[in-house]
């Protein structure tokens, strides 16, 4: 129960923020206990809440991906309900986890941005995903450039190793996992020729990323899972049969890898039939691993489809997804990339062509079959996923007086 303390604090915040500052208010950075019903109504009307569902079906939770430090956490709206667990047994950092954030400088590393993800997860309860060690995007301008300058083979794993040794020992167990190596697969299945790490080591870039987080994670003496993850390999094709090989090769030669992760990114009236996710985990969980669905998000790439018919297939993709991760034991947890559009990255990434989004929880209840749509999904005997109708929120609600805060750290995608 939040602390009468808790929420006269609270409520002077708000007033705060009503009160349009000329000054940027101050973070509200947990602790901060609101009670959240206040913005969702989901006591009120008795609805469930989606981490509880996901637990008392027996997974380890149900999360999202939150890209603070930034503008969210002056939003009160969006962080009263990133930090009900509740709602949210779980948080990966979007991007404060990532090279160019924790290794800024050769050597030289920075933890503070997701030191502030995990003393939130840790202040409410959540797990941690720790995202990322090894990709092809958002590295440092210093590895880059090396890179470009035609760096030895040998330098280079000793880069990948030392990065990867620092952060795993850095953070220990606090880390439920670790993304050792993010989507490194190209179009055919075969290694990505855009990876740096690739580009410079070869194949043996993959075993070698593992290696050095498997011998980490024994110094930490933690459990702390390796996962593999990726798009596109969900539901058969060439990425999958990729990603299928390279687990298989981790497993052959006796290195640790825990678990892939089904990003999921999906298009409306696009997004794989249950059946063919089902069928894609259970030939990864044949090797021996866990499946988390990592990054769910389900967005339009055509605005004229937004409407009813649009949203309502929308609703139905979310439940195929979800769905799949219900009926599959080693399918352990789910995560949404974020839950409000104001803050997704769908509509940074001219690539994806989004033109709508995928609001799961707040925002224009417009989007509320999606959420409805997941509450209905998570128990096990779902009824009736798209005649149920979310309750519109409060009008008094502070959310439309929380103009986004414009963010300093603009467009993070290369
Ligand atoms: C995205 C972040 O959400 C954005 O803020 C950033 O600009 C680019 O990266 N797959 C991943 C995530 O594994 O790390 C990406 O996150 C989204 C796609």
């Amino acid at each position: 129960m939040p602390s009468f303390k808790n929420i006269v604090a609270a409520a002077a915040a708000i007033a705060a923020v009503n009160a349009v500052p000329t000054t940027p208010p101050t973070p509200l950075i947990p602790p901060q206990d609101v009670p959240v019903n206040q913005f969702t109504n989901d006591a009120a009307n008795g609805a469930p809440f989606l981490n509880n569902l996901a637990q008392q079906a027996g997974k380890l939770w149900f999360g999202t991906a939150a890209d603070i430090p930034g503008p969210e956490q002056q939003d009160l709206e969006y962080m009263t309900i990133l930090n009900d667990t509740r709602i949210f047994g779980a948080i990966t950092p979007a991007n404060y986890m990532k090279w160019q954030y924790t290794e800024p400088q050769r050597n030289n590393f920075s933890y503070t941005g997701g030191d502030v993800v995990i003393n939130i997860a840790e202040d409410h309860g959540k797990y941690v995903r720790c995202h990322n060690l090894c990709w092809d995007n958002q590295n440092p301008e210093w590895l880059t450039t090396l890179v470009a300058n035609g760096v030895s083979n040998k330098t280079m794993i000793s880069i990948l190793q030392n990065h990867i040794t620092n952060l795993i020992e850095h953070w220990g167990g606090r880390c439920y996992s670790w993304d050792v190596v993010n989507e490194a697969l190209n179009g055919t299945g075969g290694w990505d020729a855009a990876n740096p790490f690739y580009q410079v080591i070869g194949p043996a870039f993959f075993p070698i990323a593992f290696e050095a987080a498997e011998k980490a994670v024994k110094k930490t003496k933690a459990d702390i899972k390796l996962y593999y993850n990726d798009y596109g390999i969900e539901a058969g094709g060439p990425r999958a049969a990729g990603a299928v090989n390279a687990i298989r090769s981790l497993k052959q030669a006796g290195i640790q890898v825990d678990g892939v992760g089904f990003e999921s990114h999906f298009e409306v009236g696009g997004t794989p039939s249950t059946a063919a996710l089902v069928q894609q985990m259970n030939a990864f969980i044949a090797l021996d691993v866990d499946i988390v669905m990592t990054e769910l998000d389900i967005r339009f790439v055509n605005a004229s489809a937004a409407n009813a018919g649009g949203y309502a297939q929308q609703a139905t993709d979310y439940y195929s997804a979800v769905s799949a991760c219900m009926q599959v034991d080693r399918c352990i947890a789910m995560t949404v990339w974020d839950f409000d559009d104001k803050y997704s990255y769908v509509f940074d990434v001219p690539s994806l062509n989004s033109s709508a989004n995928m609001i799961v929880l707040v925002g224009s209840h417009l989007h509320s079959p999606a959420r409805a749509s997941l509450t209905c999904t998570l128990p096990t005997s779902p009824a009736t996923p798209l005649t149920r109708l979310w309750p519109t929120r409060s009008t008094t609600s502070p959310a439309a007086s929380l103009a986004r805060v414009p963010s300093t750290l603009s467009l993070k995608w290369k």
